[in-house]
């Protein structure tokens, strides 16, 4: 059986996961969103009180961690040891411990197998950093997909307000490029346009527009 793969990376807030969703329903793809995954390590460390920063912390918890995904109406789900973590893992302190745990080169390669299986399994539309560079290599489409510092985190600001979170419009955009620094920077995996990867900069689009844009592209790729 043929799988086709569709590859979306970007820096938070470019519009990345809410946009491949919608693609990977448009076309009947699974949609794997792998910042969550990244953010359930995160939660495990912040549960046992680790310090997300140090691997000399992290790496032990990563024996016999007990990670599942599931999908709900489409929606993408994540276990932590049999709980539904969806919710907490969105939690804006968990954001910064993921961004930490993924510079991590023992958590990736864990994780490498994890979502390479999936695309080996379905056809999927998966979303992150090093989806087009490192895990996905030969995916049919690679997109990447940005926007502006201050346009992500308008957006970002917007998401948590919708959640009852209380947020600033300064905190957040400094931790965007902090994090925006740290992805880029780090020496394993970090977050780098794929050479052969589309670009799609979603600052002046909105989500219609940026949808449109994208659905454009695929199609170019592997036919309507
Ligand atoms: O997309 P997100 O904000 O949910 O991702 C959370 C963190 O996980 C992000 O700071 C970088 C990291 N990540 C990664 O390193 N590689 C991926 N494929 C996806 C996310």
């Amino acid at each position: 059986m043929n799988f086709t793969s569709i590859a979306i990376d970007g820096p938070a807030g470019a519009g990345k996961s809410t946009l491949a969703r919608k693609l990977a329903e448009k076309l009947g793809y699974i949609y794997v969103d792998t910042g969550a995954i990244y953010r359930t390590v995160a939660l495990k460390v912040l549960w046992e009180k680790a310090d997300p920063a140090d691997p000399a912390q992290v790496v032990p918890l990563l024996e016999g961690l007990e990670i599942h995904m599931g999908y709900e109406d489409g929606a993408q789900k994540m276990y932590l040891e049999g709980e539904d973590v969806s919710g907490a893992i969105r939690r804006h302190k968990v954001s910064g411990a993921a961004s930490q745990v993924s510079a991590i080169p023992e958590v990736r390669s864990f994780l490498l197998e994890f979502q390479r299986k999936l695309a080996r399994e379905s056809s999927v539309v998966m979303d992150g950093r090093d989806i087009g560079t490192v895990v996905l290599p030969n995916a049919d489409v690679k997109i990447f997909l940005t926007a502006a510092p201050e346009a992500r985190a308008r957006r970002r600001l917007l998401e948590l307000e919708q959640r009852g979170e209380t947020a600033d419009f300064d905190t957040i955009l400094r931790d965007i490029k902090e994090r925006d620094y740290q992805d880029e920077h780090r020496p394993i995996a970090p977050l780098k346009q794929a050479a052969d990867a589309v670009l799609l900069d979603t600052t002046d689009l909105d989500l219609g527009q940026s949808m449109s844009r994208l659905l454009a592209l695929v199609k170019e790729k592997i036919g309507p």
